[in-house]
C-alpha cells in the first residue's frame, strides 16, 4: 500500500503537464531575442514597440504602460511588463496552456512553445503542424517543425533562424526529442545543408565537438568515399564528419 502510494506521486510528479509560469531559460531567450529598448522604437517589420518586445498593435501603448511605467524604462520595469504581457488574460501562457495538451508537456517544452506563441502570435501556434504532432506525442516530430517558421515579408530573416533553433534547442533540453542515436562533429566546422547533396544551400555551420541528435540516415552526395548523410532537426551532414556516441538503431551506422 506505502509503496502503492510511493510510486504514483513519484508518477505524477515526473509526468503531470507543465503549466506555467514559464521557465527561466524561455524568458531568457525571450529576452535575447527581443532586444533590451527602455524607449519606444519601431521593430523590422513596422511595428512600435518597448522594453522586451512590449509591441502596440498587441498592447495598449498609451502613457504610462500598463498604468504604471514612463519611458525611459528601467531593465526591473521591462523585466515585470514583460512578465505580465506573458502571463495577461487570454495571452501566450493561457495560449500554451490551452492549446498544448500532451499529458507530459515538460517546462523546456512549456516555455519554448510561450516564446514561439510571442514571436508569432497564439493563432499560429494553434494551428501549426507543430502543435499537432506535439499533441498526438511525437515529440521529436514537433521538434523538427520550429526550422520552418523563420520568414517574414517572404524572406527568411536570420534573426529568426537563430531564434527558433534557440527555441527547439530548449524543447529538446529535456531529452524528449531523442532518438537513441546521436554523434559529434568530427572535423574544425560543419556545414549542415538543406539538402543531403555538398551543392545544397547552407543552412547554418556546427563547430568541432558539437553533439548532434540525429534523426534518420539517407544517401546523398559522396564524400571522402562516404555517400551517407544524416538527418538533423535543421538540415544535413555528412555522415562522414560525425562520429557516432550513442547508437540504438543499426541506421545510426555511418
Ligand atoms: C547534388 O546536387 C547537384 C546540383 O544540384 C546535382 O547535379 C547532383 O546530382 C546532386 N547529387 C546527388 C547525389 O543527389
Amino acid at each position: 500500500m506505502k509503496l502503492a502510494i510511493i510510486l504514483s506521486v513519484i508518477a505524477v510528479a515526473s509526468c503531470a503537464r507543465y503549466t506555467g509560469p514559464t521557465n527561466q531559460a524561455g524568458v531568457n531567450l525571450i529576452k535575447e531575442f527581443e532586444g533590451w529598448y527602455p524607449n519606444f522604437y519601431t521593430d523590422p517589420v513596422g511595428i512600435r514597440t518597448i522594453g522586451y518586445g512590449h509591441a502596440c498593435h498587441v498592447w495598449d501603448c498609451s502613457l504610462p504602460l500598463n498604468g504604471r511605467y514612463t519611458p525611459p524604462l528601467t531593465q526591473a520595469q521591462g523585466q515585470e511588463l514583460l512578465k505580465s504581457d506573458l502571463s495577461a488574460a487570454g495571452r501566450y501562457e493561457a495560449c500554451v496552456r490551452s492549446y498544448a495538451t500532451l499529458s507530459t508537456l515538460n517546462a523546456n517544452q512549456y516555455s519554448a512553445l510561450v516564446s514561439f506563441a510571442f514571436n508569432l502570435g497564439c493563432g499560429s501556434l494553434q494551428t501549426s503542424t507543430l502543435l499537432r504532432l506535439l499533441n498526438a506525442g511525437n515529440v521529436l516530430g514537433a521538434s523538427a517543425e520550429f526550422g520552418k517558421w523563420i520568414n517574414a515579408g517572404g524572406q527568411v530573416l536570420p534573426g529568426l533562424v537563430r531564434r527558433r533553433e534557440a527555441e527547439r534547442v530548449l524543447f529538446c533540453s529535456s531529452g524528449g526529442c531523442a532518438t537513441g542515436c546521436a554523434g559529434s562533429v568530427a572535423a574544425t566546422s560543419l556545414t549542415v545543408r538543406k539538402e543531403p547533396n555538398t551543392s545544397a544551400a547552407v543552412v547554418t555551420s556546427l563547430s568541432s565537438g558539437a553533439r548532434v541528435d540525429i534523426y534518420s540516415r539517407t544517401t546523398g552526395s559522396t564524400v571522402n568515399g562516404n555517400n551517407h548523410w544524416f538527418q538533423l532537426p535543421n538540415g544535413y551532414v555528412s555522415a562522414y564528419y560525425i562520429t557516432v556516441t550513442s547508437s540504438s538503431h543499426s541506421w545510426c551506422a555511418k
